[in-house]
This record gives structure tokens, C-alpha cells and sequence, in this order.
């Protein structure tokens, strides 16, 4: 980096966390082993990130989609991440990180909802990180009902069409409150977005790294900064270096 360019971290970063299922079947092993390798990962990344200074970060730990996949598949995930989290929530709470699912609670069972809420609940006031789990999560669900909730206002009178702009969908989202990501990085090699904060991604960079989620660890995790801080976001606007010329 040259010597005064400006170290940039971005505040918002969302991981696609992928790959868990390949990282199992290279050594031949069933597919769960990934997936809890993948847990150990998340708690890692999680740590270093807030060390880092990162002020929010969401990651994707199950799509609306995954419910599709094999039922024994679901129910080990689903339960992995809820044991997990249930152990964690002591130890994130003293790190100062602030807990908060963001997925469709509307069809989420009460045992699974009731671990979420303590969670929220117990991290609400802490001033660390913000860790937005996207669990039972799709980015046109979120719209979906962010366009409902926008209707049923208006159709109630507190609010009128002309009222309806950008920021109000964006406060009708589950991320409503945090800003848009400004960092997205996919582990796995997928370039697509999985339904992934379709609204939010609007101008976020995107980093996209072969390495499978269960492998990925803090140096990866630079390397995403750092090439995040070699960019030049320009959100449609012309380059600054080409106007004060
Ligand atoms: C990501 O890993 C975890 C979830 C989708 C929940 P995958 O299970 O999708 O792993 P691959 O993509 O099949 O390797
Ligand atoms: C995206 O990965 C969902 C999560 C990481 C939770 P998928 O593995 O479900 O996405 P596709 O099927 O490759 O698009
Ligand atoms: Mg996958």
C-alpha cells in the first residue's frame, strides 16, 4: 500500500459462509463434519472481527432455500447452530457483542425462537460489535414483507404514497438497525448472491475467495480487508481524482 494512502476498514461486513459440504467430501467424510467445522470457524472469525474493530457483522448461517435440503441435513444444522449459539451467548455478552437474528421469525418454531430472544435480549444494551445472525433468511422474503408492512400503513392512513422512498423500505428490513454492508465476501467460489441482502447490497464490495468456509481463518480474513481498502468506491459518482483535474 502506498505510504499515505488511508487504511479503510469497512464498519458492515456480511459473509456468505459456503462450502462446508465440499470441505466434508474431500475427506470423504459426511457432510455434518463440515458444517460443525464451519461452526468452529464462525466463532473464530467472529472474535477476530470484532478485534478488528468491525461494528457490525451479518452472517449467512441458513437461507428460506436450506429447508430444501435432506431433513437429517436441516436438523443437524438447525440444532448446531442453536446449541452453539445457546453455549456462546455467555461469552460473546462479556465480549461486548450485541446479538441480533435476522431472518423470518414468522415461521420459525417457539424453541428455536426462544433461544434467539434470550439472545437478543441478554446483548441488547451491549456497545461491541453487532453480530446479525441471518438464520431462516432470504433476501426476497425481507422485501416481501417490508412491502406488506409499507401497505398496510398506508392503507391505514399513517403513512401516504408519497412518503414511500428508499430509506423507508430500508427501515421496514430485518437489518434495519444497521447501515448497509459495505464488505461482502463469499468463501466457497460461488459468485452469486444466494439471496443474500439483495436491498442492502446495493454498493457494497464484493470479495469473493476459493477457500471453503471450514478452512477460512484471521489471514483470510485480512486478505479481504486489505483488498476491500484497495478499492475505490465511486457509488456512480465520477472517480474524485478526475473532478480536481
Ligand atoms: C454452507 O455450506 C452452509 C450452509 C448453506 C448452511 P454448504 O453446506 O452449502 O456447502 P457446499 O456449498 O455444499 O460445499
Ligand atoms: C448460501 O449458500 C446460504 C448460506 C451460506 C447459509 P448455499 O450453498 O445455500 O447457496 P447456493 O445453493 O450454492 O446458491
Ligand atoms: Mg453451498
Amino acid at each position: 500500500m502506498a505510504k499515505n494512502q488511508q487504511y479503510c476498514i469497512p464498519s458492515h461486513v456480511a459473509i456468505i459462509m459456503d462450502g462446508n459440504g465440499r470441505w466434508a467430501q474431500k475427506r470423504a467424510m459426511p457432510r455434518f463434519v463440515g458444517h460443525r467445522q464451519g461452526l468452529a470457524a464462525l466463532k473464530r472469525i467472529v472474535r477476530y472481527a470484532s478485534e478488528r474493530g468491525i461494528e457490525t457483522l451479518t452472517v449467512y448461517a441458513f437461507s428460506t432455500e436450506n429447508w430444501q435440503r435432506p431433513q437429517e441435513e436441516v436438523n443437524y444444522l438447525v440444532n448446531l447452530i442453536h446449541e452453539t449459539f445457546s453455549k456462546e451467548i455467555g461469552e460473546l455478552h462479556r465480549e461486548g457483542v450485541r446479538i441480533v437474528l435476522v431472518g423470518d421469525r414468522s415461521t420459525l418454531s417457539s424453541d428455536i425462537l426462544r433461544v434467539w430472544d434470550r439472545a437478543e435480549r441478554i446483548t441488547a444494551e451491549n456497545q461491541g460489535m453487532t453480530l446479525n445472525i441471518a438464520f431462516n433468511y432470504g433476501g426476497r422474503t425481507e422485501i416481501v414483507n417490508a412491502v406488506k408492512n409499507i401497505v398496510t400503513k398506508a392503507l391505514a392512513g399513517s403513512i401516504s404514497i408519497d412518503d414511500i422512498n428508499a430509506e423507508l423500505i430500508s427501515e421496514e428490513l430485518y437489518t434495519s438497525h444497521s447501515p448497509d454492508p459495505d464488505l461482502l465476501i463469499r468463501t466457497g467460489g460461488e459468485q452469486r448472491l444466494s439471496n443474500f441482502l439483495l436491498w442492502q447490497s446495493a454498493y457494497t464490495e464484493i470479495y469473493v475467495t476459493t477457500t471453503l468456509w471450514p478452512d477460512f481463518d484471521e489471514k483470510d480474513f485480512d486478505k479481504a480487508l486489505d483488498s476491500y481498502s484497495q478499492r475505490e468506491r465511486r457509488f456512480g459518482k465520477v472517480p474524485a481524482k478526475e473532478l480536481t483535474k
